[in-house]
């Protein structure tokens, strides 16, 4: 196991009607002018906007508000929220939805507190040392936002989405009530296990030995999804399905499950192209790209694959065969997803073969190598862009 540093210092306030407490706890956590950030219309439409105005007001607190956050949350919206809380001197941010929402909140937060453009943030040009404090009511189990360091954005012009990543960016408490996630569609419930196990696995393969804690950590939250997924598409109103994919999704996240070894971000990154380019789904893109991926890199360590394989997807080890076990635990993930309505293949995903070297470029990857698990030159990605073109069960 390798050195490492766990810092998670967001309060986490879970269960049914929670929502109510807000306003305590934007007090509680220093904040006395808040934006009210929320995404296209479903958290108004339940009246969860409406009630958390409620819970401000019973605590007095003054507030404004910017809805529209589109799912890829683009980088327009976040101009106008950091203009919005100078005019308006916002001193808290309260993102209410799910991660494209917290993103897009995490961004203003940042560039509220710079000078310049926030977008430098993204290219390197700058890193981001301050930011307003920022809280969560969460709407959707999938991206672990509500946990994570790490923060999403796309860029209109040319459609370019990335990422990065700091400690100031937490959350200071979120309030996740799994009843808040029974008016999602199925479509965007299995969107978001998929999101949640692929966090997993990002961290599941991994070259670093003797990591047996965190390795059966990954397994417990990934044979709590293959529980679980199947039981809240099947049954949407399910709180107690819901209730354990929720605290998976900050489980999967906050990194508690990821600590002390390498890590690979390969099928995000190659995901992130993706829905960058086509504006689709994370967790769909992930759901065609993350078992591409296994099925390329798994010679890389096939007794890894096989505890995949036979811990999580229930396989027999044919130790005589191992490969034939490794490969089988993959293609029971692919159906798994497929199961749940997910695509696994670029024609169910809405993605087109010819653009894969439009997606091999936009990666940047140059001459280089992108690290993780194992390495990936150019010629490695358009393979693994080649599988998910026609993967099929
Ligand atoms: O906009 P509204 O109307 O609210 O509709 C949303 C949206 O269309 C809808 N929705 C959310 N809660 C709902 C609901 N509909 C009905 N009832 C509810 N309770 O769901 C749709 C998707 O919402 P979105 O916030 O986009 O989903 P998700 O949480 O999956 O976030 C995806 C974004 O997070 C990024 C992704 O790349 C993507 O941009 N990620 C962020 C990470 C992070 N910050 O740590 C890590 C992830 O790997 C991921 O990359
Ligand atoms: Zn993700």
């Amino acid at each position: 196991m390798e050195n490492f540093n766990f810092y998670s210092p967001t309060e986490f306030v879970f269960g049914k009607g929670r929502a109510a407490e807000t306003g305590s706890f934007v007090k509680k956590y220093g904040g006395t002018k808040v934006l009210i950030h929320y995404g296209g219309g479903s958290a108004v439409k339940s009246g969860l906007i409406g009630a958390v105005k409620k819970s401000l007001d019973e605590a007095g607190i003054a507030y404004c508000e910017l809805g529209g956050v589109q799912p890829n949350p683009r980088d327009t919206l976040v101009y106008k929220g950091i203009d919005l809380c100078r005019s308006e001197g916002v001193d808290f941010i309260l993102a209410v939805g799910g991660g494209s929402v917290i993103d897009s909140s995490k961004a203003i937060a940042a560039g509220v507190c710079y000078d310049g453009d926030f977008w430098d943030f993204f290219t390197g040009i700058a890193e981001v040392k301050n930011a307003l404090p920022l809280a969560v009511v969460l709407t959707i189990a999938a991206a672990g936002s509500e946990g994570s360091r790490s923060c999403v954005i796309t860029k209109e012009d040319g459609m370019l989405k990335r990422g990065i990543g700091y400690e100031i960016l937490r959350s200071k408490f979120s309030i996740m009530d799994p009843a808040l996630t029974q008016t999602l569609p199925a479509y965007q419930t299995a969107c978001g296990c998929t999101d949640i196990m692929a966090h997993v696995f990002e961290r599941y393969f991994t070259n670093t030995k003797e990591v047996e804690i965190t390795d059966r950590l990954c397994e417990a939250v990934l044979l709590t999804m293959v529980k679980e997924a199947p039981r809240v598409i099947a049954d949407p109103d399910n709180y107690d399905a819901r209730a354990n994919i929720m605290w998976a999704g900050m489980v999967a996240h906050n990194n508690i499950v990821g600590v002390g070894r390498q890590q690979d971000w390969n099928s995000h990154g190659l995901e992130h192209e993706l829905s960058g380019l086509y504006d689709v789904a994370h967790g769909a893109g992930l759901a065609v790209i993350m078992p591409s991926w296994m099925q390329y890199v798994y010679k890389h360590n096939v007794l890894r694959f096989c505890q995949m394989a036979t811990r999580v997807f229930g396989c027999q080890m044919n130790f005589e065969n191992p490969e034939a076990t490794a490969v089988e635990g993959i293609q029971r993930f692919r159906s798994f997803l497929h199961g749940i309505g997910m695509p696994i293949n670029f024609a169910e995903l809405g993605a087109k073969e010819e653009d894969i070297p439009a997606l091999v470029e936009k990666l940047g990857i140059g001459d280089g190598k992108l690290g993780g698990f194992m390495e990936l030159d150019k010629n490695d990605v358009t393979e693994i862009y080649r599988i998910a073109a026609h993967a099929s069960l």
